[in-house]
């Protein structure tokens, strides 16, 4: 049977600066969605990207006295970096300034020209840069960006507008009979009220610069930055032409992005490919924010948390962890290095470590980590075997409804029965007389096995730790033993030997 295909993307970020915690954010749940997929079996394609173009990149570069392009290319290299320390598996990588972004970017500018969908008129609008949006007048708070409260600019000029207003039913239509499309629900319902209030047609190019996609037929004009980045999750698998990818994957699965710019993705873009008769995606989830008990995180304001620093210090896995776990699905979190300590202590090192350590440190020392077949199910064993085999189902309906946060909550729940299990069984007592050998051995390969099911599911959220805790299991080479199927309790094989390693998150001392 062919496998089933799951398309996911990440927003494609601007290079203008150094991506920080928050872009980690939105990629690294964006990855745990793809491995998450993969894992259950799909044939999941991952894109993320850099967004190049627009007025901002070109004068963040010019006051550098850098070419954009020399400018984009360094920060670009970045991101890639930062992708792979924090183990993103993405199978693309488009840049928007790339030939094939720019081919699809003209060729479905000048369709919708030659429809009628875009068309040429005097402009006199409102501009906020640092969010390359345009505003009417009415809009504005305070004279101010409304998104970002920042002033805005008055510009002048002869542009093309996109026939928005001529769509704004259907949307509304779409979005009403597919429940689904946009998540969570707050964002739907800020979107349909969005939409309600009158859509204005949109104003599709600029003049003042040069630092983008010509306009094919009026090279005067390059395209607007929004429309221009987009088209990236289309033209990333070769829309247009003959390589496959297009064919097997659109339409997206989700696109995954921060609740700033769902708009984008829940009107502007679905406008956009019903005008040019492109299937729309499946959904748009918005997440929230990483905020600081100073607000956003702005290179302006000097806070921004840098992952590579982060990552230094705590490892790759605990700040996904932190991370997934932090912010709930579409609200805010408050970021904080101290509760970030904290979490790592309580939940990675305490609660998880431990049980992992315990486990294997007293099949060591009890059976030389032999493990022995499992006796008779009894006292506390039911319910740790029947917790630890309804926790897949759980995880994979969690998944399903995005809530990556109460998916490792429900892990962790699994995490404190053993942990609770190893307290009511208390192996130490046990292994004092040669009549409770056996039981002694049950407990030990019902935590082994408890410890396998943890490993496999939290995979897709930390997936550097499963590597390292099968060859302490003994599994590592049974891939057989790594995948979602084999989630049935007692495939644990008999005869393993198990040994202790290192501890898998050690203890963060804090003064
Ligand atoms: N270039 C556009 C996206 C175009 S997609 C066709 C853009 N880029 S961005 O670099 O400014 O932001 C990218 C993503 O990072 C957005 O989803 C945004 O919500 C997210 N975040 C930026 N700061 C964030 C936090 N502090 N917390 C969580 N996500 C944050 O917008």
């Amino acid at each position: 049977m062919e496998k089933k295909t799951f398309y996911i993307t990440t927003p494609i970020y601007y290079p203008s600066d150094n991506l920080h915690i928050g872009h980690a954010y939105t990629t690294v749940a964006a990855d745990t969605f793809a491995r998450f997929m993969r894992l259950t079996g799909h044939e999941v394609w991952f894109l993320t990207g850099s967004d190049e173009h627009g007025q901002k990149i070109d004068r963040a570069a010019r006051s550098r006295g850098q070419t954009p392009q020399e400018y984009v290319d360094k920060i670009v290299e970045g991101f890639k970096l930062l992708w792979e320390r924090l183990a993103i598996s993405n199978n693309d990588f488009i840049r928007t300034t790339e030939e094939r972004h720019k081919r699809v970017v003209s060729e479905i500018f000048e369709r919708l020209y030659r429809q009628d969908d875009i068309y040429k008129a005097g402009y006199e609008g409102w501009y906020c840069t640092p969010c390359e949006t345009f505003w009417v007048e009415a809009r504005l708070e305070d004279g101010n960006c409304p998104d970002c409260g920042r002033p805005v600019e008055l510009l002048k000029e002869e542009s093309y507008f996109f026939r928005m207003s001529k769509y704004a039913d259907r949307l509304l239509k779409h979005i009403e009979e597919n429940p689904q499309f946009i998540q969570p629900v707050t964002r739907r319902n800020e979107m349909v009220s969005f939409i309600k209030s009158g859509l204005e047609d949109l104003c599709v190019s600029r003049t003042t610069f040069d630092w983008g996609i010509k306009v094919p037929f009026d090279p005067k004009h390059v395209v607007y930055v929004w429309v221009d980045a987009l088209t990236n999750y289309i033209s990333a698998l070769g829309y247009g032409g003959d390589d496959g990818l297009y064919q097997k994957f659109w339409p997206a699965d989700i696109h995954l992005v921060g609740k700033d710019i769902v708009r984008f993705h829940a009107i502007i873009w679905p406008v956009i490919l019903m005008a040019a008769g492109i299937p729309l995606p499946r959904q748009v989830v918005g997440h929230g924010w990483l905020l600081l008990d100073s607000g956003k995180m702005s290179k302006s304001k000097g806070n921004v948390v840098d992952p590579h620093v982060l990552i230094d210090k705590y490892g790759v896995d605990a700040i996904r962890y932190y991370l997934l776990r932090e912010l709930g699905f579409g609200t805010d979190g408050l970021y904080s290095e101290d509760a970030l300590i904290n979490r790592l202590n309580k939940d990675l090192a305490n609660d998880l470590g431990n049980l992992v350590s315990r486990t294997l440190g007293m099949a060591d020392k009890y059976f030389k980590g032999v493990t022995g077949s499992p006796g008779q199910v009894e006292g506390p064993d039911e319910e740790l075997i029947a917790l630890a085999s309804e926790t897949p189902g759980v995880v994979m309906d969690l998944m399903e409804r995005r809530e990556l946060s109460n998916a490792l909550g429900a892990v962790w729940r699994l995490v404190s029965r053993a942990n609770k299990y190893v307290d009511e069984t208390a192996p130490w007592v046990l292994a004092k007389s040669p009549e409770t050998t056996d039981r002694l051995n049950t407990v030990l390969y019902n935590l082994a096995e408890t410890v396998r099911f943890i490993t496999v599911i939290t995979s897709p959220f930390m997936p550097l730790m499963a590597p390292r805790v099968w060859p302490l299991l003994g599994i590592d080479r049974r891939p057989d033993l790594h995948t979602w199927e084999s989630l049935i309790w007692g495939r644990f094989p008999v005869g393993t030997v198990v040994r202790r390693g290192d501890p898998l998150f050690p203890r963060i001392e804090t003064a």
